[in-house]
Order: C-alpha cells, then sequence, then structure tokens
C-alpha cells in the first residue's frame, strides 16, 4: 500500500468511517498531481483529434519515470465503472475524455510484478483486433510477461492473470475549444513507490539519477507512439 493510501485508510477508521466498528477499507480518492499538458515530439500541444485508434501511446507522469499508456480505443468506453484496488479500497472510473469519450490514460506499470514499457523493450501493450493474438484477446491491454490482461474501456479492470488490481488509472481533462489532453491526477491503485525502489538502478540509468526519476512533472508531458518510444514490442 503506497503511505499516502495506509494514512487514509488509518484516518478513515479512526474517524469511526470503517464499517460498524470493523476495519473496512477507505473508498480510494483521485490524487491530483499538477495539472499537465500533453504535447506532441515537436512540444506543440496534442490534439486528441489526431490519435490514431488503437494505437499505444506513451507519457510520462505524475513522475519523469512513470510510464503511461495513452490510447484512443475507437468508441466510446463505459462510464462510472465500480473497481477496486488490492487493498480492497473501492472507487469509480469516470470513463473516457474526447469526443467519443474514446480516450483513455493508464499508468503502463503491470499491477502484477510492475513490468514496464523501457527504451529497449515492452512486454506491455493495448492490443486492438489487428495484434491480438490466441493469447491475448482483442481489445485488451495485455503484459506478456505472465498474461495479466486489462480492460482499457471499463477502467484497466482485471480481465485475466494474476494482476491484484486494475492498472491504476490517469485522469485526463479533454479542453473541448482547442482539442488539447491534460493529465490532472491519478485514481485507483499506485504502486510508484515500489516500481522506484525495485527498479532504482535501472530507473537511474534510463533518467540520469533516481531522484530525477521521482521527479514530478509540471508543465508538459511529451506523448510518443509506443512503436517509436521502444525498439521491440514483445507480442505473446
Ligand atoms: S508482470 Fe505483468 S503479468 Fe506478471
Amino acid at each position: 500500500m503506497e503511505r499516502r493510501d495506509f494514512i487514509r485508510v488509518c484516518a478513515a477508521s479512526a474517524l469511526g468511517l470503517g464499517n460498524q466498528g470493523t476495519f473496512a477499507a477507505a473508498d480510494a480518492q483521485p490524487r491530483r498531481y499538477a495539472r499537465t499538458q500533453l504535447t506532441d515530439e515537436s512540444g506543440q500541444p496534442l490534439r486528441a483529434s489526431r490519435l490514431t485508434a488503437g494505437e499505444n501511446y506513451v507519457f510520462h507522469y505524475p513522475f519523469e519515470g512513470t510510464p503511461c499508456f495513452l490510447i484512443n480505443l475507437g468508441k466510446a468506453t463505459t462510464q462510472n465503472v465500480t473497481l477496486k484496488t488490492g487493498d480492497g479500497a473501492s472507487y469509480q472510473w469516470p470513463g473516457g475524455v474526447g469526443p467519443q469519450r474514446a480516450i483513455v490514460a493508464y499508468s503502463a506499470i503491470c499491477s502484477h510484478q510492475l513490468t514496464y514499457p523501457t527504451r529497449q523493450i515492452s512486454f506491455i501493450s493495448y492490443r486492438d483486433r489487428s495484434t491480438a493474438s490466441k493469447i491475448s484477446k482483442p481489445n485488451m491491454i495485455h503484459c506478456c510477461s505472465e498474461h495479466s490482461e486489462y480492460d482499457p474501456a471499463a477502467g484497466a479492470k482485471v480481465m485475466g492473470g494474476p494482476a491484484p488490481q486494475p492498472l491504476c488509472a490517469i485522469l485526463l481533462e479533454h479542453e473541448r475549444a482547442t482539442d488539447t489532453l491534460f493529465a490532472t491526477g491519478t485514481l485507483g491503485g499506485e504502486m510508484f513507490n515500489t516500481f522506484f525502489s525495485k527498479y532504482e538502478m535501472r530507473l537511474a540509468m534510463e533518467h540520469g539519477s533516481p531522484a530525477r526519476a521521482q521527479q514530478r512533472v509540471t508543465g508538459t508531458t511529451t506523448v510518443t507512439a509506443l512503436a517509436k518510444f521502444c525498439k521491440q514490442q514483445v507480442r505473446c
């Protein structure tokens, strides 16, 4: 459990918000980070309408070292999906954003054993009908490490494999007048502290130092197609 979640659960318990005196997990509240504009690789504001449906895009948020997927699913997502973290805290994922409510973002760190896309290789990605296989169902985010599968149209709910909880959702805002996108926070089970300690050495090499990887993203964050971001995509 992330420290903030632990404190929140303890606070709820101390205030008598638990279930009739028995210990109950508090609801998982959204965690707000800096409102950050998504840009293309030339630094220009990313236009939501330019996202290719079914393509995997990567950006980093809320820390310099934590990758996220941005996906235009091509059709409206389910709205207000009730989900639970691995600790039993419930939360409601609001749904996709954009004109069709089809654009979603999630932490790209698998909730099982924290596989994530690096510049060299990615074992986890969204698979549409054209890239799904006998192992990975279409229109799911699939992790080829041990085959956890998440439904991005339903808050990254776990659909298969050993994952103990959904991928942590990244909260997005779509500014209709400019067709631009902003990340504003996270919702669900964050695993960033565990991620930073597990991959301390690797993240230091990738980002220059552990402190740099843990630096909060502010202002803008660059969106890159996964195919360009990493050299090899493993598709099981
Ligand atoms: S790390 Fe993704 S399924 Fe095990």
